[in-house]
Parts: C-alpha cells; sequence; structure tokens
C-alpha cells in the first residue's frame, strides 16, 4: 500500500468542472499513489463508476477500495452480496482491492458483517476488509470475527488530521499500532482548510495556520504537503488519502511522499495543532 491515496467522494463526471478525472487519476498512479477511495453511496455510485472509467482509461494496474453502507434496511447477506455486486459492476472489475464496512452503526453487529465480508473473500471478490468509523472495541471485534476464517482485518478509516487528533486521545491509533491494522486517515487536510491556510479562522488556528506557512517556506513545500507529511511520520501505520479531482492538488499532494520533516518541525506543528480550539478541530 502506498502511504498517500486519493479520495473520490466528489467524482462525479456528470458535475460540473471534472472533465480531468482521467488525468487525476493518472497524476496519481505516475506519483506512487494510485490507490483511490470510494464507496457506494458516494454521489450516488457515480464516483465509483467514474474511478472505474477513469482506471480503464489509464490502464495501469491501480489499488481500489469501496465501501459497504450498512443502512438500517440492511440487514441479511444477501442484500451484502448484491450491494458489492452493484459495485463490482460499477467499477468494472471482478474484485475489489479493499472493502468496507462504511460505519458501525447498524442493526446487525460488526462481527455479522465480518462473516458476509469473509464469505466475499473466499469467493474472491475482496482482496482485504477494512472497517470505518469505529471504535476500538469495535475493531476487536472485527478481527476477532475475521480470525475465525484466518483473515486479517486490514484497516480502520477514521478522520484524523491535524485539526482532528481523536485517533490519538480515543485509542484507535494505538490499537492499530498493536493489531497492525492500517489508520487510513480520512479529511486529512481538513476539507481543504489546512490546505488553504485557514485552519480555524483565528487564535490558535491561526498559530497552526502560520506554523504549517513557515515551516513551508523554509522547505519550498505548500500548507498542504506539510501536513500530509506530518501525519505520515507521525505513525507508520497512518495512510492518508486527501480527497482531489484536480491533477495539480493530486501531484501537489505527492510532494508529501518525500518530504521528510525534522524532530523540531514536527514538534513545532504538534504544538500549534494541539492549541488549535476545539472548534477548529
Ligand atoms: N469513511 C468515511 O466516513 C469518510 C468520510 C469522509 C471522507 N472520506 C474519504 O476521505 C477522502 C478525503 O476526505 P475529504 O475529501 O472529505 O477531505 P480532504 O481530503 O481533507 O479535502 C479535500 C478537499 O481539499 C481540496 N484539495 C486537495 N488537495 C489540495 C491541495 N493540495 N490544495 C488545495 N486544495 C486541495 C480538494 O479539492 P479538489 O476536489 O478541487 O481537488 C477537496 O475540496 C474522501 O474523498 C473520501 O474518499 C471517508
Amino acid at each position: 500500500m502506498p502511504a498517500l491515496g486519493v479520495g473520490t467522494n466528489r467524482w462525479d463526471t456528470s458535475a460540473p468542472g471534472q472533465g480531468r478525472l482521467r488525468d487525476t487519476l493518472s497524476a496519481a498512479v505516475d506519483a506512487g499513489m494510485g490507490f483511490f477511495d470510494t464507496a457506494e453511496v458516494y454521489s450516488s455510485g457515480r464516483s465509483e463508476m467514474a474511478l472505474g472509467e477513469a482506471a480503464r482509461q489509464d490502464g495501469r494496474p491501480v489499488l481500489l477500495a469501496s465501501k459497504f453502507a450498512p443502512l438500517p434496511y440492511r440487514v441479511t447477506a444477501a442484500q451484502f452480496a448484491s450491494a458489492l455486486d452493484r459495485t463490482l459492476q460499477r467499477l468494472g472489475r471482478e474484485s475489489v482491492d479493499l472493502y468496507y464496512l462504511h460505519f458501525p452503526y447498524s442493526p446487525l453487529g460488526v462481527a455479522a458483517w465480518m462473516k458476509a465480508m469473509a464469505s466475499a473473500v473466499q469467493a474472491r471478490k475482496i482482496r482485504a476488509v477494512g472497517i470505518s468509523n469505529c471504535n476500538v472495541a469495535q475493531m476487536r471485534k472485527a478481527a476477532d470475527a475475521l480470525a475465525r476464517y484466518d483473515i486479517p482485518l486490514a484497516a480502520n478509516q477514521v478522520q484524523y488530521s491535524l485539526l482532528h487528533r481523536k485517533p490519538e486521545t480515543d485509542g484507535v491509533l494505538g490499537a492499530c499500532r498493536s493489531m497492525d491494522v492500517a489508520l487510513v486517515a480520512y479529511r486529512p487536510i481538513g476539507g481543504g482548510a489546512i490546505a488553504a491556510g485557514s485552519p480555524g479562522g483565528s487564535g490558535p488556528g491561526l498559530a497552526l495556520a502560520g506554523t504549517l506557512r513557515d515551516v513551508a517556506a523554509a522547505r519550498g513545500a505548500t500548507a498542504a504537503q506539510v501536513a500530509l507529511a506530518w501525519l505520515l511520520k507521525r505513525d507508520g501505520h497512518v495512510i492518508a488519502i486527501p480527497g482531489a479531482t484536480r491533477p495539480e492538488h493530486v501531484r501537489e499532494n505527492a510532494g508529501a511522499l518525500s518530504l521528510e520533516l525534522s524532530e523540531a518541525e514536527f514538534a513545532a506543528i504538534d504544538r500549534a495543532s494541539a492549541a488549535a480550539p476545539a472548534a477548529a478541530r
């Protein structure tokens, strides 16, 4: 897995200004971040379709991850299987590299959904199994359920950025480390606010923006690159998936892969981020 991928939740070929999604995908593959994150619910399936189309046009091998949404009316293995089949159809693939349970809020527990995941692995429709928005207890339940089928839990995808450091305090980052599970960080640049230099707007939020700007200027980098490099340095289990529809954003974000922050830079950003107000996180 590359340490950086691309979030595609806004990919939609019918939306204005999205005529370059193939270039966006190609830019990511060129930069060694050919790992794309989608879900059946993104743009009502059109994200999966746009991603499948761009991957076909590019033609090179890419890793694709998608997600099953356990909506309240979905309670059977058959519903899971047909949702996965529709995802594969939209992606134009016979299998998906990583398939997540999108969230744990479901009349069926996480463990029951892992049984459905295991059947899909056995049917070779899924190569790896993940969960998303799960706490430590749910991670353990998922891992235990999968272990019965000799399948490792590959990833927990949660919100994690300099503006949202909850995985450090709720135990999820620690559990990813001890269970050897990838922490896939969504919204890693605060929905674009960090890249725009406006995390929080005032007070300590501005201090974070200032620190990112200073480090960026000293390293000939951008705030987005510094923020992503910080996440990757924080722990080797972190994989960040900044969302991007534009190729120039992907190229910029890829610069984080070769930006090694010094311990002093890392600590200064850590302090500025920890001081940012709750509203800015
Ligand atoms: N599991 C979950 O429940 C969950 C929830 C939310 C998101 N996600 C996943 O995580 C991915 C990332 O989260 P996100 O998209 O919400 O937030 P994000 O990655 O923090 O920010 C994405 C936004 O930042 C902009 N951007 C990206 N790189 C930039 C750069 N270098 N300079 C300036 N702007 C830049 C993008 O613009 P352009 O589009 O114009 O390129 C987009 O508007 C999503 O795409 C999705 O796959 C998962």
